[in-house]
């Protein structure tokens, strides 16, 4: 074992810690995702304790050529972290350093401490994580753009209660999605504006006593400012439960995406067939394809909303500032930006493999009385007040249902009993088209404004 092992605090203590504290205690194993971010950010203050004159240019250029060197070697190896051993990322860098250019690496940790050091290299991860995810939004967001262009003119029915409720294009729905994916590339982004202050500078409580010019060091980072309380530098954890309650609602919308598309692959809807590429069969059953991809979509949420809840929980009884609690917060976000990643990726290859079954749509839209609100709606025009409209054309759909077809199958003669107002003009509102075409308002879901939304997608795309 390398000396990767030796305490950053040894000289207290006369014992070495029990195997099971250190087991315990130890967070290398998962902290390790860090290391570039920690080494980033240690090179930035190697830089800045250059500048203040507490080291010498060749040390910085030592410690610097360290660091990068460190960065190269795990590249190369793939089992430099499994074989090593240490209590945290942290550590684990400033052991490996002093391996490699000794004694000035023992200078490197001059005004800083992990308190403030942990906070500065978790929040860069975080922030290209984030970035990350915002890329892997915008590819859904054009994989639902091209699901919807696919099927333009298609249409679906809309559902209240999951009962058949309008009709709608299906692009309408697609573009549904699109708008609930745009509110969290939106809650994304302002996440990012949050984490992105520099702790590095707040010392393990109090600040630091050495000079160091910390916005020097912030905008070598790419940080957009520095923390401006050392207490509240060191113990925030703010940027994880943003990430995390961001990414809640986010699965929210995939999990919803994803129940939407199991349903209208089922046979009994029968809207959507799903890929091969995309479904799985059964060990038992011969005949069965699966939406197993849409199902992990939807089950994955979960275990987001717990990590957002596990932070929470751990932040909110803490003392200020820095307690050994917040280790508890690298597992919930590596998790949860984890997961974001693979499910945003999966709601991609679904997307972009489904089709919708345009025939069993419309037909689907074109029964059930989908149109009732149309003759209402024609009923006011010709002078009846709405709630009187409803009544009458209540009564004429209880009077179809009895007959056994659908409104605009009903003789005029028939319709007529309802009400005088209605003419030979009313089966041109009761055709799908025509309950499209009227719905024209701006969110409406008339071939017109889904031109525009379209459109307007597609911009937001290329932006
Ligand atoms: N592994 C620790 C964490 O993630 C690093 C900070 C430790 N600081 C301390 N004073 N023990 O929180």
């Amino acid at each position: 074992m390398a000396d990767d092992k030796k305490q950053l605090w040894g000289g207290r203590f006369t014992a070495p810690p029990d195997e099971t504290f250190a087991e315990f205690n130890d967070s290398f194993r998962f902290d390790q995702r860090l290391f570039a971010a920690d080494v980033a950010a240690s090179v930035a203050h190697a830089n800045g304790l250059q500048r203040a004159g507490i080291i010498s240019s060749e040390e910085a250029d030592s410690i610097v050529t360290g660091l990068k060197a460190l960065l190269d070697e795990a590249d190369k190896r793939a089992d430099y972290f499994a074989t090593a051993k240490a209590e945290d990322v942290h550590s684990f860098i400033e052991a490996k350093l002093i391996e490699k250019i000794s004694d000035t690496g023992r200078k490197l940790h001059t005004g800083r401490s992990r308190n403030d050091q942990v906070a500065t290299a978790f929040r860069l991860w975080c922030r290209d994580e984030v970035d990350a995810a915002v890329v892997l939004i915008r590819r859904v967001e054009r994989s639902l753009v091209d699901l919807a262009a696919r099927h333009e003119d298609a249409v679906i029915p809309a559902y209240t209660h999951l009962q058949r409720a309008q009709p709608v294009l299906f692009a309408h729905w697609c573009l549904a999605y699109f708008e609930m994916l745009e509110r969290d590339l939106e809650r994304f982004e302002q996440a990012r504006k949050r984490l992105n202050v520099m702790p590095l500078g707040s010392g393990a409580v109090a600040g630091t006593g050495f000079p160091i010019d910390r916005d020097v060091v912030a905008r070598e980072l790419g940080f957009d400012k520095v923390t401006a309380n050392s207490l509240d530098g060191v113990s925030d954890r703010d940027f994880t439960v943003d990430i995390c309650s961001a990414a809640s609602l986010l699965m929210v919308h995939l999990s919803r995406l994803a129940e939407d598309m199991i349903l209208y692959a089922s046979t009994e809807f029968g809207f959507i067939t799903l890929s091969d590429a995309v479904s799985s069969g059964s060990s038992l059953m011969p005949q069965k394809k699966n939406p197993d991809a849409l199902e992990l979509l939807r089950g994955k949420a979960g275990r987001v909303f717990g990590n957002n809840f596990s932070l929470l929980t751990m932040l909110k009884g803490l003392p200020i500032a820095y307690n050994k609690d917040m280790q508890e917060d690298k597992e919930a976000v590596f998790d949860t930006i984890d997961t974001v990643g693979i499910s945003l990726r999966a709601a991609a290859v679904i997307l972009d493999n489904a089709s919708l079954n345009e025939e069993a749509a419309m037909k689907a839209a074109a029964t059930g009385y989908l149109n009732a609100t149309d003759l209402a709606d024609y009923l006011v025009e010709k002078g009846m007040p709405f709630r009187s409209a409803h009544e009458a054309v209540g009564k004429a759909v209880l009077f179809a249902i009895k007959k056994g077809c659908e409104l605009n199958e009903l003789a005029l003669g028939d319709l007529r009993q309802f009400s005088d107002l209605i003419e030979e003009d009313v089966f041109d509102r009761l055709s799908i088209e025509a309950s499209l075409k009227a719905r024209s308002t701006v969110g409406g879901t008339s071939p017109e404004r889904l031109r525009e939304a379209l459109a307007a997608a597609k911009a937001k795309l290329e932006r």
